[in-house]
């Protein structure tokens, strides 16, 4: 609310992420230093966790930091939101070779990505990864205990025997994280609170029940006092889940669930983006695409991930082109792939798929001043993504299934100039929420094809009108709401007296 006390977090905070806020690498002195991350996630808690002096428990992400390695400290010109983090607040957990490809690309990346994104035939079950997976969530557990005694002992030296700290875990690489941390809480005594968010889908019990230690991660997301997801979808997932897996009592309607005497409270927070902070960059970001005016660019801006349904995507446009040749030489589609999970072998045989597949249909329709489609395999900046949002005059966010997809939503807030046009799928999670983007399935790849052609076609005033309210939702619903929101929902918001309680 307007000229109301800014509400604060009420207890001391400690953030749990398989990544940290930052990549530690080397420089060309061979020193160890911090490189920016960009995720959203990152923009909005660093800053909290360095307003109440918090800690960050993490993957280094690098093979470089050694076991009694000093993490660095920023440089004084870094103006990361990461930036202000003191060593002192991060805890490195350290994994191994072995470790890294049993838990990361073995259990994480080869089965729980493709299962919970509803795809089982990619997924492996391999028992060895699997316990590779819950040693290092125990070791993650084991990190986080450490911290929790550190900030009890600080609370009690100060008089304080009330507050219990916060723990905020994320995502599917940590399902199983809090099992130990609340037999170690409820042996030792110690008070905390254990919240949880899942940042990608959580899937139909006819799928989840594929998985052989289906029962050990669901107890392991029920053992914390709150557990959000996007959307109301995956809560009622999971909801059932417990239901029919575990025999837990539950309440769809208030979405509770209880196990063992303890009740769980589920809820849908979804999530946004930093939008100002989006809105700034493609205000000052130089232009990055140089083409004549005539030609329109169709972006399309993804991890190099079969959930993202690129083939389909380019399969499309090739329809597109075969029926609509009208567009031929007038459109240009640009696809930014960002390299990720390298050493998984679905990831590796994307890319080569990916590859022919542009090749083929370059070579079918390229004239010697014009090719289809400029395919870019890397990383950009966060500058040089705003002025693509910026000035392309079509997204296309097609995923066969995303928790949420952030590009979508960064592409409208950059959408500062004449307005282009959202065509998104509907297995997105922002597809619930972004009704004025342009919906379609992306399996239906002649649907693709008439929606590109009418984006394509569509009059000012009515890209005017779809822009303008699709931005109002994400200036509104943004990173910090989402934030804000989560520690409202777990009561660890202070009282500031006003009325800017984000429920
Ligand atoms: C998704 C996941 C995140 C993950 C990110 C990048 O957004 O929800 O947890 O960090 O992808 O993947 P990576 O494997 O490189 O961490």
């Amino acid at each position: 609310g307007m000229g109301n006390k800014k509400r604060e977090i009420n207890a001391p905070l400690i953030v749990v992420s398989n990544r940290l806020p930052f990549v530690l690498g080397k420089n060309a002195d061979g020193e160890l230093v911090r490189k920016q991350s960009a995720g959203g996630l990152v923009t909005a808690v660093a800053p909290v966790v360095v307003e109440c002096k918090g800690t960050w428990i993490g993957w280094s992400g690098s093979f470089d930091l050694k076991p009694n390695d000093p993490i660095p400290e920023s440089d004084p010109e870094d103006k990361a939101p990461t930036a202000g983090l003191k060593s002192s607040q991060i805890i490195p957990v350290h994994l191994d070779k072995t470790e890294i490809e049993e838990f990361y690309n073995g259990c994480c990346n080869g089965t729980f990505w493709p299962l919970f994104h509803s795809m089982p035939d990619r997924a492996n079950f391999v028992s060895r990864d699997w316990k590779t997976y819950c040693k290092v969530n125990d070791k993650f557990a084991d990190c986080t205990l450490d911290a929790l005694r550190d900030a009890i002992k600080s609370l009690d030296d100060a008089g304080d025997h009330q507050t219990a700290p916060l723990v905020w875990i994320h995502d599917y690489q940590l399902l199983t994280t809090a099992t130990k941390i609340r037999q170690v809480c409820e042996a030792e005594n110690l008070r905390c609170k254990l919240g949880f968010f899942l940042h990608i889908p959580f899937p139909s019990w006819d799928i989840m029940r594929l998985l052989p230690w289906d029962d050990q991660v669901l107890q392991g997301m029920l053992a914390y006092d709150f557990t959000a997801f996007h959307i109301e979808d995956y809560c009622l997932n999971f909801i059932d889940c417990c239901c029919r897996r575990l025999g837990c009592r539950v309440d769809r309607t208030n979405m509770l669930v209880e196990l063992a005497g303890r009740t769980i409270q589920v809820k849908a927070l979804p999530i946004g983006i930093p939008f100002d902070r989006f809105v700034q960059l493609s205000e000052k970001a130089p232009a990055f695409l140089n083409m004549s005016e005539d030609v329109k660019v169709i972006l399309g801006v993804d991890r190099l991930d079969y959930t993202k349904g690129l083939v389909h995507r380019i399969l499309a446009f090739e329809k597109f082109l075969d029926k609509y040749p009208e567009h031929r030489e007038k459109v240009v589609l640009l696809q930014i792939s960002v390299p990720s999970r390298t050493d998984v072998k679905e990831y590796k045989q994307l890319k080569d798929e990916t590859e022919l597949l542009i090749g083929r249909i370059n070579g079918r329709f390229s004239m010697p001043n014009w090719s289809p489609i400029r395919y870019i395999y890397g990383c950009l900046s966060q500058e040089q993504l705003a002025a693509l949002y910026r000035d392309c005059a079509v997204a296309l966010v097609t995923p066969l299934r995303d928790g949420m997809n952030l590009v979508a939503k960064e592409f409208v807030a950059c959408q500062i100039r004449t307005p282009g046009v959202l065509i998104l799928s509907p297995f997105a999670g922002a597809g619930g929420t972004m009704h004025e983007a342009l919906l379609v399935n992306p399996y239906e790849l002649d649907e693709m094809a008439n929606v590109l052609h009418r984006a394509l076609r569509m009059p000012l005033d009515e890209r005017e009108l779809r822009m303008t309210q699709l931005r109002h939702r994400e200036q509104l619903l943004d990173v910090n709401y989402w934030m804000t929101s989560f520690f409202s929902s777990m009561g660890a918001l202070s009282d500031g007296g006003g009325d800017s309680d984000a429920n």
